[in-house]
């Protein structure tokens, strides 16, 4: 058989090893990035303050799952737990073995559950893990006094995906008390904490008590009790719970206008160095499919950003960038690597010079929330698309 040197050098399925292996000398050399999304971690201590006084004093479990909403789960976690968070909320395993490599030890709430095989990893590094549905239970009784660790028991209160269901909680109790010294919290989630009309999100509450009080007359009492999201904060869904689970709004993002008028402060902004810069002649196409003319002499100044690094392509011919002072449009279609702009031709203009394509203020048009706005679609989705090749760079 030929052995290929180069192909044992990792497994195969160490992808993600080889990926951060590949990166390693840009994160020493950032400035050798043309592209890069500039996180002030201030803003995100400064939102957990705002966001926990907006919930009357609540403890926080920062949901810092999607690698931080893409802003960086180790560095973001480690300000969230500097500046107070009781801990953060990943939604896997491999994301809460992330956190512990990069030296956070505050708790860390795995809130998507694990299969019981994956329960010793789980408690070698001191997770805790949300138990999401009736079955495994009894396994992990039997794995829980070799292999212990903290659970919160996550109910269906009208979510539909994770949790036990009220109808299931009945026959379940007795599986439950089992488990019951191990319980730390029981939590739901609001499917519609953003809906002006609260009607369902108050049904979700009802289900809730009810669920606690069946479960504390079956002599299960956790100390924690959480239901609510960031819109739940911003927005006092938050009954007698005892602590929260905010993601969105310690990014200082908001998708309700709460989130303004608590003063929230975007956290990223995604910088690209101009690359060229060229002067065309009016009737010059640009892009795939020609979809922008230039209607008179004007620069277009590419930028490396493109969809692969998590631009949207329908930001093409709709989005703008800001740049001294002012905004240019984006012009033609994003292609994978690169986006091209138009400015006039007395606006001065060189390669390197940095163009913000996300701006931090949240009234810019080019900001996460406005661009979002833009595009139908929400803020979540936009940040947590940003790939990992773009460099991050953090500021106190
Ligand atoms: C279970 C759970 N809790 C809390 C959150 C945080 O939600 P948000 O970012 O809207 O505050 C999420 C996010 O999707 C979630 O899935």
């Amino acid at each position: 058989m030929p052995s290929a040197g180069w192909r044992n050098r990792a497994s195969p399925n160490d992808e993600r090893q080889v990926n951060e292996q590949h990166l390693e000398p840009l994160k020493r050399h950032p400035e050798g990035r043309a592209l890069r999304a500039e996180v002030d971690l201030g803003r995100v201590a400064r939102n957990l303050d705002r966001v926990q006084r907006a919930s009357g004093g609540r403890q926080i479990w920062g949901v810092v799952k999607a690698n931080a909403y893409g802003h960086g789960a180790v560095p973001v976690g480690r300000a969230l737990a500097e500046a107070g968070a009781h801990g953060l909320a990943v939604s896997s395993l491999e994301e809460g073995l992330e956190l512990r490599q990069g030296g956070i030890e505050c708790p860390i709430l795995v809130l998507g559950g694990l299969r019981p095989e994956a329960l010793p990893a789980a408690s070698a590094e001191g997770l805790t893990i949300a138990v999401v549905g009736p079955e495994h239970l009894a396994e992990y009784a039997n794995l829980l006094p070799r292999h212990p660790l903290r659970l919160h028991l996550k109910l269906d209160t009208g979510m539909g995906r994770f949790g036990l269901l009220p109808s299931e909680l009945g026959a379940c109790l007795p599986a439950l008390r089992r488990l019951a010294p191990w319980f730390e919290g029981v939590m739901g989630h609001f499917a519609t904490a953003d809906d002006p009309d609260q009607g369902f999100a108050l049904r979700q509450r009802r289900v809730f008590e009810d669920c606690l009080a069946q479960l504390a007359d079956a002599g299960i009492r956790p100390a924690q009790r959480h239901h609510g999201n960031s819109d739940a904060c911003l927005r006092g869904l938050l009954g007698e719970d005892t602590h929260v689970r905010p993601g969105l709004a310690l990014f200082g993002l908001a998708t309700v206008a709460e989130g303004r008028e608590l003063g929230l402060e975007p956290a990223l902004s995604l910088v690209a160095e101009v690359a060229r810069v060229k002067t065309v002649p009016p009737g010059t196409t640009v892009g795939y499919g020609r979809t922008f003319v230039a209607p008179q002499p004007m620069q277009i100044a590419t930028l490396a950003c493109g969809y692969a690094d998590g631009y949207r392509r329908d930001l093409g011919n709709r989005a703008v960038v800001g740049f001294a002072n002012r905004t240019f449009p984006v012009v033609g279609r994003v292609s994978m690597d690169y986006l091209t702009v138009a400015l006039p031709l007395d606006v001065p203009l060189a390669p390197g010079d940095p163009m913000t394509l996300f701006s931090s203020d949240p009234t810019a048009p080019h900001s996460v929330e406005r661009l979002a706005q833009a595009l139908g679609t929400i803020p979540y989705e936009l940040t947590c698309a940003l790939h990992r090749r773009i460099s991050r760079r953090y500021f106190p």
